[in-house]
């Protein structure tokens, strides 16, 4: 099968975008199948800078068809934001080259408020949300009370859902203490928008299984990171949606069988934006090194990641949950320079050595990391393009981790640059 699955493995922000770019130059077709504008891709194409949240990477590419999924959620007005800020770069975006599902379910402005309530409702341990609305609109999903883009096509019907969906939203505002929003005021916006939304859905299950019949190379393209996972991740300190390779069959209407090859995007070090525990996170020196070298500010929110070292406990904890084949390593220049390097290789739990982490919190927040301390390099792999290039050191820190996390390296990423890149297997042959 000749699709290919990108996902996190750690707590997102691996650096997805410049990986997506480069394999969507080889697909005909890349689909977002999870999450919605929470997510930040930033994509770098001959010097210029893109930055999308919601349309797939494929879409700065002629030629490429995007797609997005029943699995996401989608703001119509962010969506059409960020549709003129991408054309005002020149990319063309039309319903030639991007179809939106029409089963999927719409984040709405009283979703934001209510993300925001229930940030503040949680008081001093908050999750650290994008404040974007995604979790209260997949609630609303699941609640059988959700509004889809198929709904857009008949008013009546549209006008009693959001009738029935504001009745519970408003008694929950009222009972925080805050103003209720008004149904018509949602209807009326909405019926202002869809007009500019709906020529973009489509009945993307079939579109994709014509498309799977005619050989065609899809690409999937997951946002955030299995840590972050609703069922996998450190709960509740995670998103609302399935990061896990199966949800691109799920989230864009395929089979099972829909991917071949899992590609885990794996960061040389360990970052998470948003609370939530953090076994390896660096609070020191090194900890600031990394978040100044590495840029480790989100594309979404501007928050500052929080860093650490790289923990292998996790990534084979993704790899061994989500059957990712083998990893993109990104980022491992932002290590060039420090004397030494740890990798956390298990943890200890009230004294005993554990090499998972636990579902609970309160061992997630307990667990004591157990490192390996590796020699670090001087040189610098910027740039690197074949494994001669790289120090041995750094070498030997790659094959370690390939070692500790049970997957190979199948593509190294050296510089936001898209060719600055070392491919050991092309993930579109299986
Ligand atoms: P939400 O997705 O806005 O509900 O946020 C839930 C958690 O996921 C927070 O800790 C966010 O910081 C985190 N999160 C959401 N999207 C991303 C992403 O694209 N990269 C990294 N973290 C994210």
């Amino acid at each position: 099968m000749a699709s290919v699955a990108v996902i996190g493995s750690q707590w997102g922000d691996e650096g997805k975008g410049k990986i997506v770019d480069w394999l969507s130059s080889r697909a005909d077709v890349v689909v977002r199948f999870q999450g919605g504008h929470n997510a930040g891709h930033t994509l770098v194409i001959d010097g210029k800078t893109y930055k999308l949240h919601l349309l797939p990477s494929g879409i700065v590419r002629k030629n490429k068809f995007s797609i997005i999924g029943n699995g996401v959620v989608v703001d119509p007005w962010a969506l059409l934001k960020e549709i003129k800020a991408i054309r005002d770069q020149g990319v063309d975006v039309t319903p030639d080259n991007l179809m939106i599902a029409e089963n999927a379910t719409l984040i709405l402005p009283v979703h934001s408020v209510l993300d925001e309530a229930m940030e503040k409702a949680r008081g001093n341990d908050p999750i650290g949300t994008t404040k974007r609305g995604i979790g209260p609109a997949y609630e609303d999903k699941v609640a059988r009370r959700g509004i889809r883009i198929c709904d857009l096509r008949e008013p009546d019907v549209l006008k009693e859902k959001i009738g029935n969906m504001m009745l519970h939203h408003n008694a929950l505002l009222k009972g925080l203490g805050m103003d209720t929003v008004s149904a018509d005021e949602i209807y009326s916006a909405l019926m202002k928008v869809r007009d500019e939304i709906l020529p973009y859905a489509g009945v993307v299950w079939r579109v994709l299984d014509k498309m799977r019949r005619e050989g065609k190379k899809i690409l999937f393209e997951g946002a955030q990171g299995m840590m972050l996972d609703v069922d996998h991740g450190t709960y509740p300190f995670v998103t609302s949606s399935n990061m896990h390779a199966a949800q691109a069959a799920t989230g864009s209407g395929m089979g099972p069988d829909a991917v071949g090859y899992i590609l885990g995007i794996t960061k040389a070090y360990t970052t998470r934006v948003g609370s939530g525990p953090f076994p390896t996170e660096l609070e020191d020196d090194v900890g600031k090194y990394l978040g100044e070298k590495g840029h480790e500010f989100g594309t979404t929110t501007g928050r500052k990641r929080r860093c650490g070292w790289f923990d292998a406990v996790l990534v084979r904890q993704s790899v061994t949950i989500s059957g990712i084949k083998g990893i993109a390593l990104t980022k491992l220049d932002v290590l060039d320079g420090l004397k030494e390097l740890k990798i956390c290789v298990g943890y200890e739990l009230d004294g005993k050595k554990i090499d998972y982490l636990p579902a609970s919190q309160a061992a997630q927040e307990k667990v004591v990391p157990v490192y390996e301390t590796m020699e670090g390099w001087s040189e610098s792999t910027k740039g690197a393009r074949s494994w001669k290039d790289l120090p041995a050191a750094a070498v030997k820190y790659v094959r370690h981790i390939e070692e500790l996390i049970g997957a190979p390296v199948t593509l190294l990423s050296t510089s936001p640059e898209r060719d600055d890149t070392i491919l050991m297997h092309d993930p579109f042959a299986g």
